[in-house]
């Protein structure tokens, strides 16, 4: 019984590896597809920044569902701002041409976006509004380049992104159009016809991929439809096995009514989804900087902009459940990042400025909080047998008291991130340690919203 299973085991664990590289196939199943390995990228960078850029950012006003929460849902602040500020017969439509980014410089966004210290960019390629941000041949129109601008911002951006930064490029999309006749057309027939994915979403699919070759394909608004009428698995077989981007790409899952969650790349489950304990596949948490929108608004107040101390929060609960952080910002329709905004993203850059180590490349450890003290969030990285614990709130008393971490006598080193000098401890034994904190004034503290001790050989 035991004697062949030395010859067995490595041929069963070779037999057993996925394929890894161009040369796997995938078949247009969700099994074949969810047996794709993330690449390894993905993982590794952790921190992104999403843009909600549209039509929406015209009367940016509530959100940027603005279309159909004032024309479907006739809630009144909207049907109100439009009867006090527009004409009578103005149309969503008529918005269109006032989308006029006369001051969006691909280049100065570039600049910061790469200050904030994020790895990747998500930008809406096309909202549920269906107006797409480049001259898309299925558009009927309703694109940047006919209309607005009159230019290819999708283009614009990606070039300077990978000109200028080694941020990953990619690409939000969505599947369904509010008002598309097509669309609703199917809709009616409860999606026994499908001509809208035919006609629109998925060549539209086809071209962004060839031709923006985005490291990112983050799909959204499924209206409700299975993923067999967008045929989701045929189009994910294409983009695995044959598309220009295929061994790097990295998708979601939001790709048909009941998948979310369940199926495709790295995990999504809902908006700003942040479930605070580890989950055993990669999972990304997209989340607003302005607490009400995802597209920008005029009418919002400076309470409803997350603070920074609340992003590093964010970030760090994230990163030690083996998420990534996808935070989003919403340009002016004039095409400025309002200063507010890029406030936050270069705050966020400072922080990882000093901070970074604890954050890229790492892993989640076996414990993601501390158990004695709140606000203490792990990381890990196991080549270096580095462990890092993040603490949100300055201690007072001048002591840390870790209860994960099990001291090795003589050997454990504790280390403050930015500040350099080996910090005194005490051995709690089985209970954990206590961490002297360096008394050292406000502004010689490496960086204001929160802190990593660096953990040399502990248990
Ligand atoms: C790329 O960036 C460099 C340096 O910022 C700039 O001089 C050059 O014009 C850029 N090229 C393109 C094609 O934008
Ligand atoms: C789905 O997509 C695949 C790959 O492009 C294609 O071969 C297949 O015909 C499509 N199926 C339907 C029903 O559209
Ligand atoms: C942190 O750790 C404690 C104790 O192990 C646990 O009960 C709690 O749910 C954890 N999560 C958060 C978000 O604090």
């Amino acid at each position: 019984m035991s004697q062949p299973a030395g010859c067995i085991l490595p041929l069963l664990a070779l037999l057993l590896v996925p394929p890894q590289g161009s040369s796997a196939r995938y078949d247009p199943t969700w099994e074949s597809l969810d047996s794709r390995p993330l690449p390894t990228w993905f993982d590794e960078v952790k921190f992104g920044i999403f843009i909600h850029w549209g039509v929406f950012s015209v009367p940016s006003f509530g959100s940027e569902w603005f279309w159909w929460y004032w024309q479907k849902e006739k809630r009144q602040p909207y049907v109100k701002f439009m009867d006090t500020n527009y004409p009578p017969r103005f149309s969503y439509e008529d918005f269109g041409p006032l989308f006029t980014a006369e001051f969006y410089d691909a280049n100065h966004w570039a600049d910061i976006l790469k200050a904030s210290g994020a790895k990747y960019v998500v930008l809406t390629s096309k909202h549920h509004e269906g107006f797409t941000l480049w001259g898309s041949k299925y558009s009927w129109n309703w694109n940047a380049v006919d209309l607005g601008p009159k230019r290819d911002i999708v283009a614009e951006l990606a070039m300077s992104i990978r000109n200028k930064t080694d941020l990953h490029f990619g690409l939000y999309h969505s599947l369904f159009e509010w008002f598309n006749p097509l669309f609703l057309k199917d809709a009616a027939s409860i999606f026994t016809t499908r001509n809208f994915p035919s006609a629109k979403s998925l060549p539209e699919l086809y071209e962004i991929v060839s031709k923006y070759q985005p490291e990112i394909l983050w799909s959204d608004g499924d209206g409700d439809a299975p993923d067999t009428y967008w045929n989701s698995t045929g189009f994910l077989a294409w983009l695995y096995n044959d598309s220009p981007v295929r061994d790097t790409v990295v998708t979601n899952d939001r790709w048909g009514a009941g998948r979310i969650c369940k199926h495709g790349g790295y995990y999504t489950c809902s908006d700003r989804y942040n479930p605070g304990h580890l989950l055993p596949h990669k999972w990304e948490n997209c989340m607003t900087i302005d607490k009400g929108s995802w597209g920008y608004r005029r009418n919002a107040q400076l309470s409803d902009y997350l603070k920074i101390e609340e992003l590093v929060t964010q970030l760090v609960k994230t990163v030690s459940c083996g998420g990534n952080l996808l935070m989003n910002i919403g340009p002016t329709h004039d095409g400025r990042i309002a200063a507010i905004f890029e406030e936050r993203l270069r705050q966020m850059g400072v922080w990882l400025g000093v901070n970074g180590e604890a954050i890229y490349g790492t892993k989640p450890w076996r414990a993601q909080n501390d158990t004695l003290t709140p606000g203490v969030w792990y990381t890990f990285k196991p080549k270096e047998d580095l462990i890092y614990a993040i603490f949100l709130h300055w201690p007072i008393s001048g002591t840390l008291v870790l209860g994960e971490p099990k001291t090795i006598a003589g050997k454990t080193e504790v280390k403050l991130l930015g500040h350099g000098d080996l910090l005194k401890w005490i051995s709690l034994g089985e209970k954990g340690m206590v961490v002297n904190v360096p008394q050292i004034a406000f502004h010689q503290l490496p960086c204001p919203w929160g802190w990593t001790l660096q953990l040399t050989n502990v248990n």
